[in-house]
């Protein structure tokens, strides 16, 4: 499909691996031009090479998103490499799974602040950039797990704080040309779940609880998220787009 993406740039935080890989991969082979920034400099440098060896515009860059200077920097790198911001995908996040009463607080504060502080951090800066253009995407990746999931306190409360801040963000920019949106993704196939010692047993779940009976791929989330970073999704911001099979 073209999501007439063509020329331009966008930022994928997370962008070396899973889910962050697909989008990176979907908007350069939609003709953007992909920051692959990623805390994991070795896979954010092996995927830029690989987008580029497929005829796509990456570069790689360092970033860990809760670290003010770092998110810095990932803005100068691409400033100065492109000139201009077109797209921000919020997508560096992890989980850390526990019941509340065996969390500690750095368990807590681990995966609060690469979800919230991270989207925080990088969509400060970039709305900056994006208004002065009069135009922007922002897509912040929640999860169907704002919804609330046992063992998953940290996790269900940063993605549900996710949705809020996309909200916020929305009205604050829309005057700016700027829309921000989000994506609930379900159970998606990738390393961080994939790797999980239960796999098996929530790809047997997943294919008798979803109405489309299967685990998704990371490409149903890059469509999802191409969509949102267009031109065509224009009328839309401050919402959620959910990718799970129909499971709720
Ligand atoms: P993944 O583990 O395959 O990829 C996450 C990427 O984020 C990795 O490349 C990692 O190096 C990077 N990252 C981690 N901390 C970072 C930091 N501080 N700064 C910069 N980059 C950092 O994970 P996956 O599954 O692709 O998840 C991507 C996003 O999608 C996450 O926000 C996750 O919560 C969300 N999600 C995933 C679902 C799934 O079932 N896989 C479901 C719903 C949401």
């Amino acid at each position: 499909m073209d999501y007439g993406l063509r020329g331009k740039i966008a930022i994928v935080t997370g962008g070396a691996n899973g889910i962050g890989a697909a989008i990176c991969e979907t908007l350069a082979a939609e003709g953007a031009s992909v920051v692959v920034a990623d805390v994991n400099a070795e896979l954010g440098e092996r995927k830029a090479a690989e987008i580029r060896s497929n005829g796509g515009q990456a570069i790689a860059q360092h970033v860990d998103v809760i670290e003010e200077a770092s998110v810095q920097a990932l803005f100068e790198t691409t400033i100065a490499k492109w000139g201009r911001l077109d797209i921000l995908i919020n997508n560096a996040g992890f989980t850390r799974d526990m019941r509340i009463t065996k969390m500690s607080v750095g368990d807590w504060d681990a995966v609060v602040d690469v979800i919230l502080k991270g989207a925080f951090l990088c969509t400060r800066a970039a709305v900056l950039i994006m208004a002065e253009y009069g135009w922007g995407r922002v897509v912040n990746i929640s999860s169907r797990a704002h919804l609330g999931n046992r063992g998953q306190a940290n996790y269900s409360a940063a993605k549900a704080g996710v949705i809020g801040f996309t909200k916020a963000m929305a009205l604050e920019n829309g005057r700016n040309g700027i829309t921000v949106n989000a994506v609930a993704p379900g159970i998606i196939g990738t390393d961080a779940v994939l790797t999980l010692p239960h796999f098996s047993k929530i790809k047997e779940a997943a294919e008798l609880n979803t109405p489309i009976p299967r685990i998704g791929e990371p490409e149903d989330v890059a469509h999802a998220v191409a969509f949102l970073a267009s031109e065509h999704a224009s009328y839309i911001t401050g919402d959620v787009l959910h990718v799970t099979g129909g499971r709720y």
